[in-house]
């Protein structure tokens, strides 16, 4: 059997040099074979998985691998910064099996309330409202300014989270991703807002997701309940942000687009379709542990031991070996939303978000062109995400502002009803 080997250096995947070269740090790893050595935060070691078929393979074999991180825990000082991503909640994220089933059965049925036509127009609605605030201006940042501010509407209304607490929700969700000192304390301040948003609608039930996930048949209690909502916000916010940012960003800078939103020659589809292969917003996740010592594609492991799959590496290798390219023979396989049983369970309303807000983008503000070198962007740190700091666009000023009034007046009008259907 194939020696354990650890090999000397593992790559640092946190801190500013990796944010500013996943793709170099993926090369480089990739010389090792398809597993690589890497750390995620000082004394937090991992093996990465880089390759595609071995990923797949990965994320398909229950029999194998378990999503259960409690005995590799064990192992990790509790105030280690990747315990918010990584560290066991009782959630479908960290569990097998018939539990599993259990809690993506909830997901599932919460997911699928969501009536696209009814999504769409209120993405629609917002990102005009959200570009009104800054289009007679003639710039604005499209980080702060819309693609974070979108998807937290929509998961605000979805879950019916009182207007005031947005901010921390979408605070507590970038303070995980970004995995820094601050890590555990921005997941605890969304926990805190999430577990107060469930205490009430467990007495005063209302239309909304929170509501529908208390009285599913899973029966879940009142912190499984909790659990699944921060995991679907945090695993939704962020992502979808990053989507919409990096797919931005990619039409702002590919020749093909002539530098500015208004290129015209490739749609919004394509550019998200490029970046979920390039620039996946999760760029490496996917934890899972050998159940007992094993060999895994040529390189021995240790029962408990961390490994992750990078979504990135695997997806965005320069020259495909031949299996690669007959794994990839569908346009749509890349794995920028995982594979088995793990898939994200949100690609259809994710993308219909990104899809319509770089939409709505592209046609009020078409000559937006990037207001520094792309050269001198910032990415956030941490393993997990691909992300832009900040997105400065300079544009022809555009007055919405009688549009915008029209839609806050309908918007007051249509704050009732949530955007989802949740039946009579
Ligand atoms: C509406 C927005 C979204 C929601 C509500 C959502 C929700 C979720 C949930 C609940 C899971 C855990 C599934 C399980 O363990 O069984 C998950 C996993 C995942 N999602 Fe999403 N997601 C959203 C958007 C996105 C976006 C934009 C991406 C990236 C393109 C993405 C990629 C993934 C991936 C890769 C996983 C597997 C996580 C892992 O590696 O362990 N999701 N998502």
């Amino acid at each position: 059997m194939t020696p354990f080997v650890q090999p000397p250096q593992p790559l640092a995947l946190y801190g500013p040099e990796f944010a500013a070269d996943p793709q170099g740090h993926y090369r480089r790893l990739r010389e090792h074979g398809p597993l690589a050595p890497v750390r995620l935060a000082p004394g937090i070691d991992a093996l990465l998985v880089t390759d595609y078929q071995a990923a797949v393979d990965l994320l398909r074999d229950t029999h194998t691998f378990t999503k259960d991180p409690r005995a590799w825990q064990a192992t990790v000082p509790d105030d280690s910064p990747v315990l918010p991503m990584l560290g066991y909640r009782p959630t479908a994220l960290f569990s097998d099996g018939h539990v599993h089933a259990r809690y993506r059965d909830a997901i599932n049925d919460s997911l699928a309330l969501i009536e696209p036509h009814v999504l769409r127009a209120e993405v629609a609605r917002v990102a005009q409202r959200l570009i009104g605030e800054f289009s007679a201006t003639g710039s604005g940042d499209l980080i702060s300014q819309y693609a974070r501010r979108l998807p937290l509407h929509v998961f605000v209304t979805w879950f019916g989270v009182p207007p005031g607490d947005g901010e921390r929700i979408v605070n507590g969700i970038a303070g995980m991703f970004n995995s820094t000192e601050n890590a555990a304390t921005a997941y605890a301040d969304l926990v805190e807002v999430v577990t107060e948003l469930v205490a009430d609608r467990r007495t005063r039930p209302r239309r909304d997701l929170t509501s529908y996930l208390l009285g599913h048949p899973a029966n879940l209690d009142n912190d499984e309940t909790v659990r699944q909502i921060t995991l679907i916000m945090s695993a939704g916010h962020d992502p979808t942000t990053n989507l919409i940012g990096n797919a931005l960003l990619h039409m702002l800078t590919d020749a093909r687009y002539a530098g500015s939103l208004h290129g015209g020659a490739m749609t919004a589809h394509e550019a998200i379709d490029e970046v979920l292969w390039q620039d996946p917003p999760l760029a490496n996740l996917a934890a899972h542990y050998p159940r007992h010592d094993t060999e895994f594609h040529g390189v021995r492991l240790r029962a408990g031991q961390l490994l992750l799959v990078s979504y990135a590496a695997a997806n965005s290798r320069s020259e495909p070996s031949r299996s690669d390219l007959a794994v990839r023979s569908g346009a749509s396989a890349h794995l920028a939303w995982s594979a088995g049983p793990h898939r994200c369970p949100a690609k259809q309303p994710a993308l219909l978000i990104a899809m319509t807000a770089i939409e709505q983008l592209t046609s009020q503000l078409c000559d937006a062109e990037l207001a520094v070198p792309a050269g001198d962007l910032k990415w956030r740190p941490g393993p997990f995400h691909r992300a832009l700091v900040r997105l400065p666009v300079r544009f022809t000023p555009v007055d919405m502002s009688a549009e915008a009034h029209r839609l806050r007046s309908a918007g007051e009008a249509a704050d009732g009803p949530p955007a989802v259907s949740i039946g009579p």
